[in-house]
């Protein structure tokens, strides 16, 4: 019976002596170009200037961010909690459930409690958008952040940007001021901690 033979002798010196730098060299790619691949590569930079990435389909959002005018290229799809927290870095408002459910994404926007994660940031062109980092400074606190230390009104304080966020817009809103009512009016802000009683002994000093 003849036997097979091999496909692959490493024995022997390769058909073609080619490398993988030799085809990129052949064809003129740098290895910085290569790298970028599949159409990424972009024009060279004016010497000393960074590169300019545009995410594809991006749009210009100018809105205002705690008093500072800001303008940033967006992916259509990017919620408004993802461009301030990603593209601002202001990571004080936090991602609980990212689906509405838990409040701890709320931020002011135009004065009106939002969830974040339900809002595109498209859709906030000429807003004025206010973070838990716009509201006081360690220095010098808000009110209701000056309540919430007073009555130790968070445990690991995940949901606590966004107990603050709302219970400061709660101010501007026409409701009642009974234990119950206040929960009521917060019941969109979990607290997984259940420090519950310490936040509505909070909210109640900041509002006498
Ligand atoms: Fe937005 Fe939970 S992260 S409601
Ligand atoms: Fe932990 Fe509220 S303090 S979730």
């Amino acid at each position: 019976m003849p036997t097979r033979k091999p496909d692959f002798d490493p024995a022997q010196p390769p058909l073609l002596p080619v490398s993988r730098r030799s085809v990129l060299q052949a064809i003129g790619i740098s290895g910085t170009a290569a790298a970028l691949g599949n159409g990424l590569a972009q024009a060279a930079p004016a010497p000393g200037q960074a590169p300019a990435y545009q995410e594809p389909g991006a749009q210009a959002l100018t809105f205002t961010v705690n008093g500072q005018q800001q303008t940033l290229n967006v992916d259509p799809r990017t919620t408004l909690l993802d461009a301030l927290r990603e593209r601002l870095q202001l990571t004080g408002t936090k991602k609980g459930c990212d689906h509405g459910q838990c409040g701890a994404c709320t931020v002011h926007v135009n004065g009106r409690r939002v969830n974040a994660c339900l809002s595109l940031a498209l859709m906030h062109e000429g807003d004025a958008i206010t973070t838990v980092e716009g509201l006081g400074s360690p220095e010098q606190l808000h009110p209701m952040q000056a309540a919430f230390v007073e009555h130790d009104a968070y445990q690991c304080g995940y949901c606590t940007s966004g107990q603050i966020m709302s219970a400061v817009a709660l101010a501007n809103e026409p409701h009642g001021r009974s234990d119950g009512e206040i929960k009521e009016a917060m019941s969109g802000n979990i607290c997984r901690c259940g420090a519950y009683s310490h936040i509505l002994a909070a909210i109640k000093t900041a509002q006498a």
